[in-house]
C-alpha cells in the first residue's frame, strides 16, 4: 500500500540528485498529479514527466534559478565515488548549498526528505537497530553522511531523514555478477546485511511525502535483515552456480557495512507495505526479467 495518491494535486516537488531512486519517485509523483523537477548536473535524459533542471549541488552552479514556490524537496544525490571528497561534496556541501539557495529565495518548503544510509551505525555485533539506536559513525565517509543529516535538520524547513539499507534492483546486479564470475562470491558467516529494493525505496519516499506528520527519522530497509551468506546461498541455488566461499574475516571492502539487523517497524507503522519484503521476492523479480550479467 502507498498513500501517494493522497499527495495534493499540483504539489511542486524538486528532486535534488534525480538518479535511479529519484527518477522512480518523480514518475510516481507526476502520475499522481504533482509537478516535478529533476535536478542533476546532466538532466538531459530524464523522462518527459520530470522537468529537467541542470545544477551542481556541490559547487552551487545553477541553484540561483531554482523553480519558485516549491512545496517539497527530496535530496537524493549520491556521491561520485567512495572517497571522502566525493562524500563531502554529495552529502554535506550539497545539502548546505541547496538550503542556502532555498533560503536566499525565500522559499517556504513544507517538507524536506534526505536519503541517508544505515552505514551511519557503527555496529558490528549483529544486534538490532532502530530509529532510537544512537548513530555514532566512526568511518570518515559515514561521519560526513551524518553531518549532512544534521545540516538539513538544523535548517529552516521540516526535515525527515530516511536511512536506506543497500539498494538493489534492475541494473544493480553486483551479487549476481560475483556468483557468476570465475572467482565466485564469498561471505563471512553470521554477518548480517540489510537492503531495500529500489522500487520500494522510491515508494517509501512517496509515502513519506504524503504523510501529514512524518517522523524526523525512518529506517528504509525491507522486512528481512539476513546474513549475507544466506542471501548468496539462496541466489546461488537460483542461478545454479557454486555457493559462496566462507571466509573467516570480513574483507576490508565490507568493513563499512558493519554487522547489524535494521528494523523497519516505524515505516510499517506509518502504513507502508513493501512490494518486495525480502531479498527472495526482490531477486526473484529481477531474475525473471533481467538480462544475464
Ligand atoms: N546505493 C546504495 O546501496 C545506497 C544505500 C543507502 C543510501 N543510498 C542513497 O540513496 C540515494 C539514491 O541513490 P541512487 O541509487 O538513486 O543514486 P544514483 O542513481 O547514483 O543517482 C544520484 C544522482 O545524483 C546526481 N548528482 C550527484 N552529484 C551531484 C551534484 N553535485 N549535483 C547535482 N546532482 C548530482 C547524479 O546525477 P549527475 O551525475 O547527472 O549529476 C545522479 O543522478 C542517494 O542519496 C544514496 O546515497 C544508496
Amino acid at each position: 500500500m502507498s498513500n501517494v495518491t493522497a499527495l495534493a494535486p499540483h504539489t511542486r516537488v524538486l528532486i535534488a540528485g534525480c538518479g535511479d531512486v529519484g527518477t522512480r519517485l518523480g514518475l510516481q509523483l507526476a502520475a499522481a498529479g504533482a509537478q516535478v523537477w529533476g535536478l542533476r548536473r546532466d538532466p538531459s535524459r530524464l523522462p518527459a514527466a520530470i522537468a529537467p533542471f541542470a545544477a551542481d549541488l556541490a559547487d552551487g552552479r545553477g541553484l540561483a534559478a531554482l523553480p519558485a514556490g516549491l512545496d517539497a524537496v527530496v535530496y537524493c544525490a549520491a556521491a561520485d565515488g567512495p572517497g571522502e571528497a566525493a562524500y563531502r561534496a554529495a552529502y554535506l556541501d550539497g545539502p548546505r548549498r541547496l538550503l542556502d539557495a532555498l533560503e536566499a529565495r525565500g522559499e517556504r518548503v513544507r517538507r524536506l526528505l534526505f536519503t541517508s544510509s544505515t552505514a551511519v551505525y557503527a555496529i558490528d555485533d549483529g544486534r538490532e537497530v532502530d530509529e532510537d539506536t544512537p548513530a555514532e559513525p566512526v568511518h570518515p565517509t559515514a561521519r560526513l553522511l551524518r553531518a549532512g543529516e544534521e545540516a538539513l535538520r538544523e535548517g529552516p524547513y521540516p526535515a525527515t531523514v530516511i536511512r536506506f539499507g543497500g539498494l538493489y534492483g534492475p541494473g544493480r546486479e553486483r551479487l549476481l555478477r560475483l556468483l557468476r564470475s570465475p572467482a565466485g562470491a564469498s561471505c563471512v558467516p553470521g554477518v548480517y546485511s540489510n537492503r531495500i529494493h529500489v522500487h520500494d525505496a522510491a515508494r517509501a519516499l512517496a509515502h513519506l511525502l504524503a504523510l501529514p506528520t512524518p517522523a524526523p527519522l525512518y529506517l528504509g530497509v525491507d522486512d528481512t535483515p539476513a546474513p549475507l551468506c544466506e542471501v548468496l546461498d539462496w541466489l546461488a541455488a537460483q542461478l545454479g552456480t557454486a555457493p559462496p566461499r566462507r571466509l573467516a574475516v570480513d574483507p576490508a571492502e565490507d568493513s563499512r557495512r558493519g554487522n547489524k539487523r535494521c528494523l523497519n517497524k516505524r515505516l510499517r507503522d506509518a502504513g507502508f507495505a513493501f512490494t518486495f519484503p525480502s531479498y527472495r521476492e526482490g531477486y526473484a523479480d529481477m531474475l525473471k526479467s533481467a538480462p544475464r550479467v
